[in-house]
């Protein structure tokens, strides 16, 4: 009996290894396929006026995209920060998917920042159980866009989900801009990536 609960635990490990496995497998195919449209470098010709970056992060990588959009297009930079301080643990995924779903959206510390003084705002954070991360989704709450440019950027594993379909709904007064998702990819790629971030900054108008 014991040996037998044994080879099915062993048997159910590795079909989750190899699970896991193949999904990594796709994953790096997909990112490397997406890569290898922003090879050649490109000029910037940003004309996004007075702008502001707006981003929330908790484990960075939202945070270092949204430093290079400020840098390219010398904007402000906004941290959304929540009044209670998170710490990325296995719990943490829990508790997210319960704010998501209970529609409990953290309280944020700080000010709002005051939309009317710029022309573009970028307004970015992480996906979180395939919608927007629940803290950007509690500035999008208290936001009034006052009918500026705005441009959604995500950061994520591998799937957005609903993130920018949620992120429509939710921007008050927006007048939106394409957005732009950003995989977490190795450091191989961060010449690509910057690629990826001119050519989408040219595109808005
Ligand atoms: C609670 C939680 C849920 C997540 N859900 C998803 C998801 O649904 N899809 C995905 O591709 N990545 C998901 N991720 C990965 C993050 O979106 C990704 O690592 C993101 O770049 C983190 O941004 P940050 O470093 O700015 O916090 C999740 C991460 C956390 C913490």
């Amino acid at each position: 009996m014991g040996k037998t609960i044994i080879s099915i635990l062993v048997i159910c490990a590795m079909v989750i290894g190899f699970g896991i496995g193949v999904h990594l497998y796709r994953v790096s195919q997909k990112n490397k396929h997406e890569m290898s449209k922003y090879t050649s470098s490109v000029k910037l010709n940003a004309k996004t006026g007075r702008t502001l970056v707006v981003y929330y992060s908790l484990s960075g990588h939202t945070k270092a995209i949204a430093e290079k959009i400020a840098r390219y297009t010398k904007a402000d930079l906004y941290e959304i920060k929540t009044a209670e301080k998170f710490e990325l643990n296995t719990a943490f995924y829990l508790k997210a998917r319960h704010q998501l779903y209970s529609k409990q959206y953290p309280k944020l510390s700080g000010k709002m920042p005051n939309f009317s003084r710029y022309n573009t705002i970028f307004v970015g954070g992480p996906v979180w159980w395939y919608a927007p991360a629940t803290p950007l989704l509690s500035f999008l709450e208290k936001a009034d866009f006052k009918t500026r440019k705005v441009v959604p950027f995500s950061t994520q594993g591998s799937n957005y989900g609903s993130f920018f379909v949620d992120f429509k709904r939710m921007a008050k007064n927006a007048k939106l801009r394409p957005h732009a998702s950003f995989n977490n990819i190795p450091a191989q790629y961060s010449k690509e990536e910057e690629n990826k971030i001119i050519h989408w900054i040219n595109s808005i108008h």
